[in-house]
């Protein structure tokens, strides 16, 4: 169970669970109609205007080992994915590690961070970002050809709080569905990166490789340059 924390304007949400985190709260959710500083991967910016979007950060502490941190990420992308097919009827699709498409368009954008502890490995606390872009949204032009959101892409107008108490359902059970590990099998399912001959994004290198298979840890296999290799974090664009 979260307590709900709800905001108005926030910078961040993530920010926000952060700073509890310090104070040594947990099992919260922080949701904020919209944020001034909504953040992505990469240090990018996440487009988080008032009205149409769902922005919400879950802080939690898990049991698994910090190396195995995208795994929490890759459950709530299933998560997501889940969630928006049951209350659309529309199909989802997801772009390795974080990324939920609907019709070859983003829709819904997830920032996994945390604190490990070095000795034991274990997380101290987690913070599980997600922004998703419900209501219609006027992007702008530089997100327009790549971002949408689930009213133009499926015609169906969903409540934050309806899509919110879904998602809510399905962390609460996150911890047993980690330990079975079947999400998995769903989210290599819906990986459309699969099979794909992409372009890797890994700090300051880019390079071409081959995607092959998204392992139990949640990270990519890929074939690059006759090598194959585990990217635990990155990032991947497909190649035309
Ligand atoms: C990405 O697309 O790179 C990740 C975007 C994550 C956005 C969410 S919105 C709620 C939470 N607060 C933030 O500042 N970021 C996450």
């Amino acid at each position: 169970m979260f307590l709900l924390e709800k905001h108005t304007e926030i910078d961040s949400t993530n920010n926000r669970a952060k700073a509890l985190a310090l104070e040594g709260k947990r099992n919260l959710c922080v949701v904020a109609d919209r944020q001034t500083g909504g953040r992505g991967r990469m240090g990018r910016q996440f487009f988080s205007p008032g009205g149409s979007g769902l922005y919400f950060s879950l802080l939690i502490s898990p049991t698994v080992k910090g190396e195995d941190g995208a795994l929490l990420t890759t459950f709530a992308a299933v998560a997501v994915a889940e969630v928006l097919e049951a209350l659309t009827g529309k199909e989802t699709a997801i772009k390795w590690v974080n990324d939920v498409y609907m019709n070859g368009k983003k829709i819904c954008g997830i920032l996994t961070e945390g604190s490990v502890d070095y000795e034991t490995g274990k997380f101290a606390y987690a913070v599980i970002g997600i922004g998703i872009n419900l209501g219609k949204t006027a992007f702008p032009e530089e997100l327009a050809s790549i971002a949408s959101d689930v009213e133009r892409e499926t015609g169906v107008s969903l409540s934050r709080d309806t899509v919110l108490q879904a998602l809510l359902a399905k962390f609460d059970r996150m911890e047993e569905a980690l330990e079975i590990g079947a999400f998995m099998e769903t989210y290599r399912k819906k990986c459309f990166v699969l099979g794909k001959d992409v372009t890797v994004t890994r700090g300051n290198e880019r390079f071409p490789a081959k995607a092959l298979d998204v392992n139990s840890r949640g990270e990519l296999v890929v074939e690059a340059d006759g090598r194959i290799m585990t990217l635990p974090s990155g990032e991947v664009s497909v190649r035309m």
